[in-house]
């Protein structure tokens, strides 16, 4: 029995659904375990490209269990759409996927406060994908959320949804938005927690009876380490724990059960949203994107594109405790002459090796930056460690080096098959 946590080790998008999907075929269950429909998980199978927001990207390997935990913030509406896609796209969602019956619900009052929190933020807003997952998580907190085991009992249900309109209504009215109405959404959602009721589940107890028969689990992150609510460049963050710990406090599964963490990395950096990114760079993001990449999967956003920090992925290491790392998208650097690595940063005359927390400060920090020679060769096609260039297994073993943890999978594009394993 081996349990995995594969966490970003960067601003998300890094690869972590490609990456899933890969280690899947060794794995028996896969669990999301934070986040919510926030969160665009990209994998191609064959020809078929599938972009999964809820459901973990496991579900694409038929035979394997798929788990949405207590730590997700779950919009039912949403969700149905997403099962209903995969299942026209042929995917198996039958006796495969078991929803937590503690995750919190997403409601339209939460997106509407997303969205207004943002109007009324200006030019300080953080860019958020306005899913309501800010406003859900804050719900959580206060704890005068709903959760799904709330959602499937209609009773119960309509009592609770009742007061939350009324309550949500009011504070629409002072933000001067249109108030929503009790009707609408309860026919929405009661049809919704209809569909997911055979998919609810103690996934706890179910977790830790799997885990009993020797079963080996998945702990699929979503964003991205710097997008943690603690660890992250916060304000501009999301709304809960995307480092390793969250696998724990989203699953029930304990610490002492786990066995191994994986980051994923990109061979360079992106961010989506607004918040600090000292190496971002202006030509790098025009290749990429006229290249028709680093476009976002949930919002379709053109994500900011930059140089790799070691600064960000080393700390990230340190937070998450990465055994092994991925790294991903090495094929976006090959046309580079010569690539770039910030190795720490300047303010002054003074010298960081962290990201400062004021965020003052941090807007002031210069990147220090390192050269290496590009390779200037087609990587995409390579299988084996020794397929690519000199100078690319140069370029990772330095960032793995920078980062702290040991290179094990490199990948060369989105298909399965462009997977290197060292
Ligand atoms: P996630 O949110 O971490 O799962 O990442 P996304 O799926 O949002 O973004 C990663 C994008 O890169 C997706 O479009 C993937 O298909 C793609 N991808 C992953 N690995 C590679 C790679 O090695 N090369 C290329 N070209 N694309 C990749
Ligand atoms: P995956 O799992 C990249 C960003 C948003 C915004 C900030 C807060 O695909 O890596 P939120 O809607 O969560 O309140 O937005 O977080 N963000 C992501 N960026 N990948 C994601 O998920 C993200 N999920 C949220 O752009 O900056
Ligand atoms: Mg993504």
């Amino acid at each position: 029995m081996s349990n995995t946590i594969l966490v970003g080790a960067q601003w998300g998008d890094e690869g972590k659904g490609k990456i899933i999907d890969v280690l899947t075929e060794q794995a028996d269950i896969v669990v999301r375990t934070q986040g919510g429909n926030n969160a665009g998980h990209t994998v191609l199978v064959g020809s078929k490209k599938y972009v999964l927001h809820l459901v973990p990207s496991g579900i694409l390997r038929r035979s394997k269990k798929c788990i949405i935990g207590n730590g997700v913030v779950i919009d039912p509406v949403s969700l149905v759409e997403e099962v209903d896609g995969l299942l026209k796209l042929g995917v198996k969602v039958n006796g495969n996927l078991f929803i937590s019956e503690t995750a919190h619900v997403v409601f339209p009052y939460h997106r509407e406060l997303d969205a207004q929190r943002e109007i009324l933020k200006g030019k300080n807003k953080i860019g958020t994908t306005k899913r309501g997952i800010g406003p859900a998580y804050g719900d959580k907190a206060a704890r005068t959320g709903m959760r799904i085991i709330d959602l499937v009992n209609p009773s119960r249900f309509e009592a609770l949804l009742r007061f939350k309109i009324k309550e949500n209504n009011e504070i629409l009215k002072a933000f001067g938005a249109a108030p929503l109405s009790f009707q609408k959404v309860h026919a929405a959602y009661r049809k919704s927690g209809d569909r997911l009721r055979p998919f609810v589940a103690n996934t706890v107890v179910l977790l830790h009876e799997a885990m009993g028969r020797g079963a080996d689990i998945l702990f699929e992150g979503a964003q991205g380490t710097f997008l943690d609510i603690d660890h992250g460049t916060y304000p501009y963050v999301t709304s809960s724990n995307t480092t390793a710990g969250g696998a724990c406090t989203g699953s029930g599964v304990p610490p002492n059960h786990m066995d191994r963490v994986v980051g994923v990395m990109k061979a360079y950096t992106t961010r989506v949203g607004e918040g600090p990114f000292p190496s971002e760079n202006a030509a790098i993001a025009d290749m990429l994107h006229n290249m028709g990449r680093e476009f976002g999967a949930t919002t379709g956003r053109a994500r900011r594109c930059g140089w790799f920090d070691s600064v960000v992925t080393g700390q990230a290491t340190m937070v998450n405790g990465i055994d092994d790392l991925a790294v991903t998208n090495v094929d976006g650097l090959d046309t580079l002459d010569s690539i770039r690595v910030c190795v720490g940063y300047r303010v002054g005359t003074k010298r960081y090796d962290y990201i400062p927390n004021d965020i003052e400060l941090r807007s002031k920090c210069e990147p220090v930056y390192v050269e290496f020679p590009g390779w200037k060769t087609p990587t995409d096609r390579a299988r084996k460690w020794k397929d690519l260039p000199a100078k690319a297994r140069a370029y990772l073993r330095a960032i793995a080096e920078l980062t702290g943890a040991k290179l094990t999978i490199v990948s060369v594009g989105p298909a399965r098959e462009q997977t290197i394993f060292l």
